[in-house]
């Protein structure tokens, strides 16, 4: 039996972060019921941030709603501080995506606190949590600039790891290690994730990468020798920080499905209903850059959705 792996779809979310159109709930939830329909499991749909920090996600509450009707999926949603989970879980929110960054330069640009400050409103989040959604709401923990900042450079992985151990100890129910700005490469990613993993124990981490210097599948690959099973991508390579300097799109989940796929790995995606969500995504979206392979190329005659099990990449 082949391995799984998980690919949450972050293209409603990171993928909308940088674009030009504001698109309409309908059209969001429209992308998430597809991604359902084509097998994904999870679906960042919204970020529960200000309006008057990202336009695009004045909606977030009624896309959630919409999400979480749908059903079929874990409707998740980004949150930089606690003012952000209330609203979210308010909502009816399933899972919360939390994130701060290992760099204090990038904490700041973003969410304007100190890395700690907002490891303490993780802890208020949980506790929120707690009282209110026990048992019905996950929180993961997200570490941005993870392999490195666009503002103040390398990033300790002292830090990475410090951050994952608070996160563990606090009660996270799922890491994700994030390559906000694309910095990160195969050896980096295969060194700092065995060493997040071992710590993780039986917690899921996740790996959210960039492809910001092309080496976004190379990091995939990498993440996977490792024994990383969780990957987030965005439909047509969408995506980036408004805060971080140069941020450019998330890994293709077109192309990441197909890698995944093609290693021997079981997603249980259908590349094909990806693309043609793509081709109402790109009419969507006049103007913006779509990156990915197997749009453009089709898949190869070679390729099998049952290839043989992957044993170098097996544990
Ligand atoms: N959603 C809606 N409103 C929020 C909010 C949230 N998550 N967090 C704070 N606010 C409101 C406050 O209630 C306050 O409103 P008021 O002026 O009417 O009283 C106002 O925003 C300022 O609150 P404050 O806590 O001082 O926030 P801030 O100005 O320090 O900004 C963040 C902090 C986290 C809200 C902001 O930096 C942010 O949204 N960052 C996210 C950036 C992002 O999305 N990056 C890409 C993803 S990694
Ligand atoms: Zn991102």
């Amino acid at each position: 039996m082949a391995e799984r792996i998980q690919i949450r779809e972050v293209g409603p979310r990171d993928g909308l972060q940088l674009v030009a159109t504001i698109l309409t709930a309908t059209q969001k939830l429209e992308w998430c019921r597809r991604a359902r329909d084509a097998g994904i499991e999870e679906v960042e749909v919204t970020s529960f941030v200000p309006p008057s920090v990202i336009a695009q996600f004045a909606d977030a509450a009624e896309v959630a709603r919409g999400a979480v009707a749908l059903g079929g999926f874990v409707a998740s949603a980004l949150v930089p501080n606690l003012k952000g989970a209330h609203r979210a879980i308010d909502a009816g929110i399933q899972k919360v995506n939390y994130v701060l960054s290992a760099s204090e330069a990038h904490n700041m640009a973003n969410v304007r606190r100190t890395t700690q400050q907002s490891l303490d409103d993780f802890r208020a989040i949980i506790d929120y949590r707690d009282s209110v959604a026990k048992g019905r709401v996950h929180i993961a923990g997200g570490i941005a600039t993870s392999f490195g900042c666009a503002i103040s450079g390398s990033v300790d992985e002292s830090r990475v790891l410090n951050i994952a151990a608070q996160y563990l100890e606090m009660g996270a129910d799922e890491l994700i290690v994030a390559d906000t700005v694309g910095y990160g490469n195969p050896a980096q990613v295969r060194r700092l994730m065995s060493v997040i993993l071992k710590e993780a124990g039986t917690v899921p981490v996740a790996c959210h990468f960039h492809d910001t210097f092309g080496l976004g599948l190379a990091n995939v690959a990498a993440a996977l020798e490792a024994g990383v099973r969780a990957f987030d991508s965005s439909i047509g390579g969408l995506g980036g920080c408004p805060f971080a300097p140069g941020a450019s799109g998330n890994i293709d989940t077109e192309d990441t499905v197909y890698l995944v796929a093609a290693l021997g790995f079981e997603t249980g995606i259908d590349i094909e209903a990806l693309v043609a969500l793509r081709r109402d995504i790109e009419r969507w979206l006049p103007g913006e850059r779509f990156a990915g392979a197997v749009a453009k190329a089709g898949l190869p005659k070679t390729f099998t959705n049952r290839a043989a099990p992957a044993r170098e990449y097996g544990e």
